[in-house]
């Protein structure tokens, strides 16, 4: 096996956990989940599934990668157990799964960086024709995926810590400056109600899956991400504190990313449910209307901040496949990292040409009872982001509890938290993986693939 090069320091892991948890997911994603969520309900819910589920789910991966110093399919082989490392390749497919359309996006991101260094803000009218234009944004793909595979390739500490450390408060600044702005324009507060006030009227099954998945998406939760990440982490760390620094990173900044959102998004009076294009067509007219030379700066940092919050997030997206490849099939790092990449770009074609050059992955699939086509990046979204990862953690927080059992899942996270097993922490994490965990998100997950792929309604609403 190849030797493991650790993070340089406990800070140097939250930053790249939390790197890895911040991306388009925050910034591109939720806002518009919550669009279509109905507002404030998306997120409360999304809050409650965060700390209530996914938060155990995350403690006990990061202990699983730490105890076993492997990745997520060998990490159950080294504890005894290999059939459970069903979950490890459950999440190498999740994984090469989002990072092909995830890497769409972002090269998406990237390429609106260089139109707002060029001044075109009026990019955000052309969205449609943009993402249809696939040589172009297909160009940009290659350069994000090349950039993250020489990151991956140059090892742990080496790339992913000192790339998250500078670049992720940087982004926050900016972010909080913008809802100053927004908070100043007309109709901004309707935004704000949108996004704060809770209409029960919008709980549906399809908005409680979608905000359970988008909490296990953004905190990175169910496909191993964590286990391997947190086989580079320290014996002496206290795993519980850096989850919680984690969760409290991620979730803050998709909150202020929504509060960046709804104002810009009311005050140009759009609607909220724009879908995926919102940032991308709100954004750049509240950039023009910055002024020129002003516009074009904060335009150009603003989309090349979200571009490096991407590529924290593509990095540990590549590095759980990779770490696979490097541990068990014992393939060199650089020749595992550029093979893997490439897979994966590939795999990511039909997510590419699916927003209106090719009319078979724009109109993908007709679910079963389902009379709604959708394009072939949503397809993939519902089945990886809202099927795979929830099934993910159900699975994690199983083995942890009842199979790994107590004793030496706690004993792994007493480890660098001598009081844990005396402290309120342990109870509730107890709670979360034996009991909460397995039934809600078993139950969850029964239900979206009933509803989704099915057609079988039990839950109306
Ligand atoms: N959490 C990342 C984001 O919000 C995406 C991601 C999902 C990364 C799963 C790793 C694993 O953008």
């Amino acid at each position: 096996m190849a030797v493991r090069s650790g993070f340089s320091s406990r800070l140097g892991f939250v930053a790249a956990a939390a790197g890895s948890a911040v991306g388009l997911g925050n910034i591109w994603k939720f806002p518009f989940e919550v669009g279509a969520g109905g507002g404030g309900i998306f997120l409360i819910m999304y809050l409650s599934f965060c700390f209530l589920l996914c938060f155990p789910v995350m403690v006990a991966e990061i202990a699983i990668g730490r105890k076993t110093q492997r990745n997520p399919v060998g990490a159950f082989k080294v504890l005894g157990f290999p059939k459970w490392s069903i979950i490890g390749k459950l999440g190498l497919i999740s994984g090469v799964l989002i990072l092909s359309y995830y890497n769409v996006v972002a090269g998406w991101a990237f390429g609106y960086f260089i139109e707002m260094v060029m001044g075109n803000f009026s990019i955000g009218e052309q969205f449609g024709d943009y993402i249809k234009d696939v040589v172009k944004v297909g160009a940009y793909g290659i350069v994000f995926m090349g950039t993250t595979a020489f990151i991956v390739s140059k090892g742990i500490a080496g790339g992913i810590e000192k790339a998250a450390k500078l670049l992720m408060p940087t982004l926050v600044i900016i972010i909080l400056s913008l809802v100053v702005y927004a908070l100043t324009l007309d109709n901004a507060w309707d935004g704000i109600k949108f996004y704060l006030v809770p209409d029960i009227s919008e709980v549906k099954l399809e908005v409680i899956y979608k905000a359970l998945g988008q909490a296990f998406f953004s905190l990175s939760l169910g496909m191993g991400a964590l286990i391997t990440y947190g086989s580079y982490v320290g014996k002496n760390e206290n795993i519980i504190s850096s989850a919680v620094l984690i969760t409290l990173a991620d979730v803050g900044i998709a909150f202020i990313a929504g509060l960046m959102m709804f104002p810009l998004v009311f005050s140009q009076g759009l609607p909220p449910n724009g879908g995926p294009g919102l940032i991308f067509v709100t954004l750049p007219g509240v950039f023009g209307s910055l002024g020129g030379g002003l516009g074009v700066f904060i335009g150009s940092l603003f989309f090349l901040l979200l571009s490096f919050a991407a590529l924290t997030s593509t990095v540990s997206l590549l590095e759980v496949p990779v770490s696979y490849v490097v541990d068990e099939l014992d393939v060199r790092r650089t020749k595992a990292v550029w093979l893997v990449a490439l897979v994966i770009f590939v795999v990511g074609l039909p997510s590419l040409i699916g927003n209106g050059y090719s009319a078979m992955f724009t109109n993908f699939i007709t679910y079963i009872g389902d009379e709604n086509a959708t394009n072939f990046m949503d397809f993939v979204g519902h089945v990886a982001n809202d099927s795979f990862l929830p099934l993910g953690g159900f699975l994690i927080s199983i083995f942890a509890a009842y199979i790994w059992k107590k004793p030496s899942f706690y004993g792994e996270i007493s480890k660098g938290y001598p009081e844990f097993e005396n402290s309120i922490w342990s109870k509730y994490l107890g709670f979360g993986v034996r009991f909460l965990c397995p039934t809600i998100l078993g139950l969850l997950f029964i239900l979206t693939v009933l509803d989704r792929f099915f057609g079988i309604v039990i839950i109306a609403g």
